[in-house]
């Protein structure tokens, strides 16, 4: 399952009504996108406009603001070792296989990274492993435990918002016409609460380890050079990023349409 690409040759693409409808088409049937920039954008404008016209022309939630200063968009770069609670994106380690904001009760149905600078030294791969085929080689009994609120979901300290600290949540759900399964998953985030939801969770971490030796994807620099974006249904694919080696690289990070991870419909037996 390639990821399918697009060109755009000028930010005049990101208002063209048909471009933004094969942004969205992709999305919808293969839950990720890559597109060429044909343009400098220093400014991440193209992205920017594109995710209005999701909004305004396919249903998509708007991004929310990660700050006053810093809007829509968070710069993902390596920051000094002296910073307190760096987010595992602001580290040159690596960050293993992860949803993004799976510690929100309303995880972003959509991400993109704008990339500014690759890593030129051969570290900072984007590897993504496809959710749908994961879930094909997991039992039906394991699919309805992931799906039922037994987990703990921890909050890591850097996105603590208050006291909370933690809640109870499912890790399975799908998209609204229950087609697609969609997962919420950071394995040091996660704790089983009851032994079924052990049970689950052990199959499909054994799954898991199975399908990494074969069925990952890996975005080098090369696929994924400066001037490219990455569009991402968040829950329809797993994703990782391994040791960062080149201080100067600099991707942008959008999330937008935060949804309640809901309880599946019930075609989840099939997805
Ligand atoms: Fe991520």
């Amino acid at each position: 399952m390639s990821i399918p690409e697009l060109d755009a040759r000028s930010l005049i693409s990101a208002k063209d009504k048909a471009h933004v409808r094969q942004v969205h088409d992709h999305l919808r049937n293969h839950g990720a996108l890559k597109v060429k920039l044909g343009f400098l954008d220093p400014d991440s404008d193209y992205l920017r406009q594109i995710v209005l016209g999701l909004h305004e022309h396919h249903g998509h939630g708007l991004p929310s603001t990660h700050s006053s200063t810093r809007g829509w968009f968070w710069d993902v770069r390596p920051q000094p070792e002296t910073i307190q609670h760096r987010a595992i994106s602001e580290t040159m380690g690596d960050f293993p296989w992860h949803t993004d904001s799976c510690y929100e009760t309303a995880p972003a149905k959509f991400f993109a990274l704008h990339v500014l600078q690759h890593d030129r030294c051969g570290g900072g791969t984007l590897s993504l492993l496809n959710v749908e085929r994961l879930l094909r080689s997991i039992s039906p009994w394991a699919k309805q435990a992931l799906s039922e609120p037994e987990f703990r979901i921890a909050v890591p300290p850097e996105f603590s918002k208050g006291d909370q600290r933690s809640f109870i949540g499912r890790l399975l759900s799908t998209d609204e016409q229950g087609q697609h399964g969609r997962l919420r998953f950071r394995d040091d985030l996660l704790t089983p609460l009851t032994p079924r939801a052990n049970a689950a969770y052990c199959e499909l971490m054994h799954t898991f380890a199975q399908q990494k030796k074969t069925q990952v994807q890996n975005l080098t620099s090369e696929l994924l050079p400066r001037g490219s974006i990455i569009l991402m249904d968040n829950g329809r694919w797993l994703h990782s990023r391994n040791h960062v080696r080149d201080a100067g690289r600099h991707l942008r990070r959008v999330r937008w349409d935060a949804r309640p991870f809901q309880k599946p419909l019930s075609l989840l037996a099939q997805v």
